[in-house]
């Protein structure tokens, strides 16, 4: 099985990861599926909204974490990523995302780009980036002080204090919290509602609203300049290595 499916089914396009024995921690080639997913949608008039999803109890726990301790050999990081992440910054397809469970690092993240967010009641979200010794990414250091203002995003993105579904709610990230049992259904009514609008006053609408991506990708790849850097880091090596030995 891919660990990344995609499947058109009428006007939505799901994008679902599909990684749960690694709590959908993503790899370069899920990056790169998801952002071909995305960015092939954009020039698709039959696509209306893209709804991003995961598995029960596991939206996405993140990077991968051998990836970023490879990419720390090699002073890179991956490709895939960065066009995963502009694809976000750049779609122009609405994106909705169903979250149940651990959504760590870019698997909160990613939320901050989504037009509309559904949380099952056992979501959390957490970036502990700073105590793996790297920096916020996905333009999360411009996003989410707008969003919930500095004192909560410092909070969230340096301090790592995770957010409950009901947090990211009061946070503006989510839009609804719902019980775990069928939250994928509250969020596909929310995509199908989406499509169901006229598509361009929407498009328009959407991009009035976020502005122009340009500056979005600006801060994505300013933000990946700290990270690269970071991720060869002492303390982001000692962090990696703690989370490979740790005892469960
Ligand atoms: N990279 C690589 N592997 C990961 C991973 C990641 N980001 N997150 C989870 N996994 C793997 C674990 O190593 C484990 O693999 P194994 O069964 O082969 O040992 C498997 O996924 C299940 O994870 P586990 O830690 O046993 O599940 P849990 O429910 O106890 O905890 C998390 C889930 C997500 C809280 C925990 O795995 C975690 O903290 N992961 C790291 C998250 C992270 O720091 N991401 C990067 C942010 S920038």
């Amino acid at each position: 099985m891919p660990d990344i499916l995609v499947a058109d089914d009428g006007a939505i396009r799901t994008i679902r990861m599909n990684r749960p024995d690694k709590k959908n921690a993503l790899t370069l080639q899920m990056y790169d599926r998801m952002a071909e997913a995305i960015e092939t949608a954009s020039g698709n008039k039959a696509v209306r909204c893209i709804l991003i999803a995961g598995a029960p109890g596991a939206f996405c726990a993140g990077n991968d974490l051998n990836d970023f301790a490879a990419m720390a050999q090699t002073g890179g990081l991956g490709t895939p990523i960065l066009r995963f992440l502009h694809a976000l910054a750049r779609s122009e397809v609405p994106l909705v995302a169903a979250v149940s469970g651990t959504a760590v690092g870019v698997g909160a993240t990613m939320l901050l780009h989504c037009d509309h967010v559904v949380a099952a009641n056992d979501a959390k979200l957490s970036t502990p980036f700073a105590a793996l010794g790297l920096v916020p990414e996905a333009a999360s250091s411009l996003i989410a002080p707008r969003l919930m203002g500095h004192a909560r995003a410092f909070s969230l993105l340096v301090m790592g204090q995770p957010l409950s579904a009901e947090d990211a709610k009061a946070a503006g990230i989510v839009n609804t919290v719902v019980p775990a049992e069928g939250f994928e259904t509250t969020a596909r009514a929310a995509a199908e509602k989406i499509a169901a609008l006229p598509l361009e006053a929407v498009r328009i609408a959407r991009r009035l609203m976020r502005g122009s991506p340009d500056e979005i990708v600006a801060r994505i790849d300013e933000e990946a300049e700290a990270f690269k850097t970071r991720l060869s880091s002492p303390d982001a090596q000692a962090a990696f290595a703690a989370f490979f030995s740790r005892k469960r």
